[in-house]
């Protein structure tokens, strides 16, 4: 395998010249900013917040570094996981020239976020067991494939892809390998995030959104070569993550412990909604799960989705996507939630 950044990166990203703010050209301490056009009187609130945050959130990828056992220099954070796929489309993938490989059933943003930018789409299907079809993805890379986007654990099928066969595909592939951790916390399969210094075709996507609990906050993370985080870096909107969610991320990583406890919990829970979820007539099948979701094929999808909905509960119908028919996906709650589905479940009626 032959990995040239150079040549999979589009000629205008090569050439381009990001935006330099006024938080790029001015890092000190001063007495008196007057660089940015912000309102030195304050903001509406009790806490300001009338200054731009830090383009780069050194502070937040400091205490991430430390957490995951990532150097700084290999941290991107991005609004969401959602905007590094983005990033990552834009700095790669030539509108209407090049395309990404995705391997369905998985989670619908890559494939969105391709549309978006005018990106084609080649679609190789999981094997019925949920695996990676080699063989099949082999044959189906072209030269304008740019990027692979592998999902592990999967959404919506919640299981590990084999880590020997993205291994295969990492070590022969000289494109970029996209491997989404976003349920990593909750699996019992460890995380890419060692590997980087092995593969300079790798980035890993992780998230708060998941088990940490502050999806409101809009946090993604890229872990990259260095080489890879700064073309990224040159692509994103300046000030992409908002000083709020800088603050409110810094203290929720000092809670490491709880957070712990929540995927301890979430994980013990999930066993017992799958157990219980077994004794429910309708339902068929439970896949399993390395996520905080379970895929439950059952008899009939969208009637059992529409009861409960009015029942005041909502879950996800993904019997229409490839290789998940009659499946819903049911997110871990509490043990209240978890109990109200499964016991509205067993007071469905197909009659
Ligand atoms: C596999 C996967 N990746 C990424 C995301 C998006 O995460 P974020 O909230 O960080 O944008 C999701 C959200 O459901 C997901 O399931």
């Amino acid at each position: 395998m032959t990995f040239d950044l150079n040549n999979l990166l589009r000629e205008n990203i090569k050439k381009l010249v990001p935006y330099s703010s006024a938080r790029d050209e001015f890092k000190g301490e001063a007495s008196t900013f007057l660089d940015a056009n912000e309102n030195s009187f304050g903001s509406p609130l009790t806490k300001w917040y009338n200054r731009y945050p830090d383009p780069l959130q050194i502070k937040v990828k400091e205490k991430l570094s430390s957490i995951k056992g990532v150097p700084v220099e290999n941290i991107f954070l991005g609004n969401g996981s959602d905007e590094c796929i983005d990033v990552l489309m834009r700095a790669f993938c030539e509108p209407g020239e090049d395309n990404i490989l995705i391997v369905p059933p998985t989670y619908g943003m890559y494939e969105v976020s391709a549309h978006i930018n005018d990106v084609n789409i080649k679609k190789v299907p999981l094997t019925p067991a949920f695996q990676l079809n080699l063989p099949a993805i082999e044959e189906a890379i072209d030269d304008n494939t740019k990027i692979i986007f592998l999902c592990s654990p999967n959404n919506p099928t919640g299981n590990s892809l084999d880590r020997e066969d993205i291994e295969v595909i990492l070590n022969n592939y000289s494109g970029i390998v996209v491997i989404d951790e976003a349920y990593i916390n909750f699996s019992r399969f460890r995380s890419f995030t060692q590997e980087l210094n092995d593969y300079p075709n790798l980035v890993i996507l992780q998230t708060l959104s998941k088990a940490w609990g502050l999806a409101a906050l809009r946090v993604g993370m890229a872990f990259a070569s260095q080489e890879i985080i700064h073309v990224m870096n040159k692509i994103k909107p300046p000030y992409n993550i908002n000083q709020a969610s800088q603050e409110l991320t810094l203290q929720a990583l000092e809670e490491v412990g709880q957070v712990n406890d929540m995927i301890r919990e979430i994980v013990a829970q999930r066993d017992i909604l799958a157990k219980d979820l077994l004794t429910v007539p309708s339902v068929q099948k439970i896949y399993p799960s390395d996520a905080n979701f379970l895929l439950v094929q059952v008899t009939n999808p969208k009637a059992i989705y529409n009861y409960l909905i009015e029942k005041g509960i909502v879950v996800r119908d993904r019997s229409s996507v490839a290789l998940c028919a009659g499946c819903i996906r049911i997110t871990v709650g509490t043990p209240a939630e978890n109990v109200s589905v499964v016991n509205a479940m067993k007071n469905w009626n197909p009659a």
